[in-house]
């Protein structure tokens, strides 16, 4: 039996991506084998098509960092074939066979039961993303955010994590400040509920000033590089920023003021690796609390197998708007 597989390698020094039948022998060791119902293009799945990138850790490989699927077979006692689940994160489509193909077998501790209140396809319309801007309001509120402290301003918030994140932030009763290099994307920003818009130069311009007038109670923050250094030096007295990403650079260039003249907090957010207590909680609230208005009918487009390189590349390029599924035998 054969499975239809996007599968990049970098044999010989020379990259390919192709969608191609992959033998059922072929499937990775793990105890709980998946049908994909659907999968998602996040950041990292961008950088896993791009030739030269560090992502992948291991060819051939089949990428996609996150799925939603029924379980076919299972060796581990804790699933059964029927049952709905999600795989995020972990090794899956860096260094094992990830989402971008029909089948997927994985360790059976990386395995999540797809929360009630979620369907497979709004799942992956969350997916890394919007764990990540899940973990990140957890830990601005964790660290003392309230609606009533203020502005939250989200950087990059065209992005998968900064769309989620405006929506989950203005769902809760935020005020949302949303900075983007989108300058005709700003009636889909305040459809997800940001109120003031902010261009990207806006944020991420160089100062030769420690500080500048306090301006955020919090910041969701996927883009790094100068818009970090720009919000440290515009944070209130106390607000924290929780970052995530590096989409605008990787190199953070700041001073000492921002932490010991407003004790401003820099909180890392990893997606990634947390442990399945953690994974399960922040499904829940995904489900509930924090489900994005406008999940799947504004945020998330949709693609298939066919379509996954040409959204890769789009990606990379900063050029793509919310979230893209990808249907891979999604109903
Ligand atoms: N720590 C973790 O566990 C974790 C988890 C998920 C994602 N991430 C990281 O978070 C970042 C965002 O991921 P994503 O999947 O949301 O990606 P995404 O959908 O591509 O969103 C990134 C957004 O960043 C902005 N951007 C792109 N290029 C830029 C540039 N040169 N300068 C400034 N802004 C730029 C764009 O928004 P605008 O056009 O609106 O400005 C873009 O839509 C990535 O770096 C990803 O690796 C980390």
């Amino acid at each position: 039996m054969t499975y239809r597989a996007l599968v990049v390698d970098n044999a010989n020094d020379s990259y390919s991506v192709v969608l191609r039948d992959v033998d059922e022998s072929e499937l990775p060791p793990g105890d709980v084998t998946i049908r994909v119902q659907w999968s998602t293009v996040n950041y990292k799945d961008g950088l896993a098509l791009t030739p030269g990138n560090r992502a992948v850790r291991r060819y051939p490989m089949v990428p996609g960092v996150d799925l939603a699927g029924a379980v076919v077979g299972s060796e581990d006692p804790r699933f059964k074939p029927g049952d709905l689940v999600t795989v995020t994160g972990f090794d899956l489509g860096v260094a094992h066979p990830g989402g971008f193909a029909e089948l997927a077998r994985v360790p059976g501790d990386w395995v999540a039961p797809l929360p009630a209140g979620l369907t497979a396809r709004e799942a992956m319309a969350l997916g890394t993303a919007g764990i990540t801007s899940a973990l990140s309001i957890e830990i601005l509120e964790r660290y003392g955010l309230r609606p009533e402290n203020g502005p939250v301003i989200v950087t990059g918030a065209t992005g998968g994590v900064g769309s989620t994140a405006v929506s989950m932030l203005a769902g809760l009763g935020y005020t949302v400040a949303a900075s983007t290099g989108k300058a005709s994307e700003a009636a889909f920003l305040r459809e997800l509920g940001a109120t003031e818009i902010l261009s990207r130069e806006d944020v991420s311009a160089e100062s030769s000033r420690s500080l500048d007038p306090e301006r955020w109670a919090g910041a969701i923050d996927p883009v790094g590089g100068a818009t970090t250094a720009y919000l440290l030096r515009t944070m209130k007295y106390g607000a924290s920023i929780a970052i995530s990403g590096l989409t605008g650079g990787s190199t953070l260039n700041t001073t000492v003021f921002p932490f010991i003249l407003r004790g401003v907090n820099l909180l890392g957010v990893e997606a990634v690796w947390i442990p399945m207590e953690t994974r399960l909680r922040v499904w829940s609230r995904l489900a509930t609390d924090l489900k994005p208005k406008g999940l799947t009918d504004s945020i998330a487009v949709e693609t298939d197998l066919h379509g996954v390189q040409a959204v890769c590349a789009e990606i990379v390029a900063g050029r793509v708007r919310g979230r893209t599924l990808v249907r891979v035998a999604g109903d």
